[in-house]
């Protein structure tokens, strides 16, 4: 995106456009994360968006979390944050739990969303395949709701996420649809999924017909923004690919999973398309395309890791900048919460 989307026709004309996005502290994040969200988050702020950003920890314990590392990996997610070019003093970043609005909200939603729309979601089927789905907590299959409230307690307008995601933001807007009709306002927005760019579903390095994702039990199918320059290499040039040289069209990519992501991550990496990435390589092997990935990889990778690092040395730093933004949260949340909190009927008569 270019420039700040048209609200003129949308049914959002009444609501000032605001970003809100958010990643879960649960393991370390990987080129996933950063393509398909941590680097539109930091464009959409450059191009000047109002924008809040969250450490999603309470979404993390839906599955149990060692406490420590959940700190920990908490503030190396905030570091990831601001390497990546989230700047604390243009957005607001912040961990969930310190609003509590994120909370109240959820429990309203939980008593707007209906169990079938629950039931339908593919992520917690996902969570749950080979599993006890009884044995799954019950915060696992309400998570849902819980990031409908995430959304509407700043009444966001616009949510930059990958691909995975599209199915939450479809229910938070029917949430956010059926309480502005059981209560007949038109208090929350119709958000808006903002799924851009050539690499909104990364895959595996190992199997292109998965995703890559943090909880893969393959480190070699991830790659991680902790990894150093030589892990990165090591991975792009280890990755499962096929013996044909690169084709003169996308269409030449259709059944060809694997290169496909490759070309996907080289085209998200440099800002091209990834018409014009089988341009420039077309009739070329992968001995030649692996090396270019890699050399590309480390030049922007790299010098996130090492400005985490930088920032991970000082703990106690991210977490004033965390305490800070979550002031900031709480000040745009307070009213919208409260006044929902009048919309549904209940008291508020003490001062907070
Ligand atoms: P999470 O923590 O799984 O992932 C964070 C963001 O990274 C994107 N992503 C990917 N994009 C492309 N390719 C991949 N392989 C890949 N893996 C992850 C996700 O789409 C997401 O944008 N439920 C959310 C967190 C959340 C949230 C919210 C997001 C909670 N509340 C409110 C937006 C708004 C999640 O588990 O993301």
């Amino acid at each position: 995106m270019t420039q700040a989307p048209s609200t003129a026709l949308s049914p959002n004309a009444a609501f000032t456009p605001r970003v809100f996005s958010g990643i879960q502290p649960s393991g370390g994040l990987t080129l996933g994360n950063y393509l398909g969200a941590l680097k539109r988050f930091a464009e959409m702020q450059d191009e000047g968006f109002e924008s809040i950003y969250c450490l999603v920890d309470m979404h993390a314990i839906t599955v149990w979390q060692d406490p420590v590392a959940l700190a920990n990996q908490t503030r190396e997610a905030a570091a990831a944050f601001i390497a990546a070019g989230v700047d604390p003093a243009r957005s607001v970043l912040f961990n969930q739990s310190q609003v509590s609005g994120h909370a109240e909200l959820a429990w309203i939603f939980n008593c707007v969303a209906r169990l079938g729309w629950m039931n339908r979601m593919t992520q917690f089927k996902d969570k749950t395949a080979g599993k006890n789905a009884e044995n799954a907590s019950l915060g696992l299959y309400a998570y849902p709701s819980l990031m409908a409230a995430d959304i509407l307690l700043y009444h966001a307008t616009h949510v930059p996420v990958g691909e995975d995601q599209k199915q939450h933001i479809e229910l938070t807007r029917d949430i956010a649809a059926k309480f502005n009709h059981d209560y007949g306002v038109e208090f929350f927005p119709i958000t808006e999924p903002v799924i851009e760019g050539a690499a909104t579903r990364v895959m595996s390095l190992r199997d292109g017909t998965k995703k890559m994702s943090k909880s893969d039990p393959s480190d070699a199918s991830r790659i991680n923004l902790t990894d150093d320059a030589d892990a990165i290499a090591s991975k792009i040039r280890k990755a499962k690919t096929d013996p044909e040289p690169l084709p003169e069209t996308l269409d030449g990519l259709k059944e060809r999973p694997e290169a496909k992501n490759l070309v996907n991550i080289y085209a998200a990496l440099s800002g091209m398309t990834a018409e014009a990435v089988v341009g420039e390589f077309a009739g070329k092997g992968f001995g030649t395309f692996k090396p270019a990935l890699a050399e590309l990889a480390v030049a922007q990778i790299a010098p996130i890791t090492t400005e985490m690092n930088r920032l991970m040395a000082d703990p106690a730093e991210i977490d004033r900048i965390l305490g800070a933004g979550a002031e900031k949260a709480d000040a745009i949340a307070a009213p919208i919460l409260a006044r929902t909190q009048e919309i549904v009927g209940m008291i508020r008569s003490r001062a907070r």
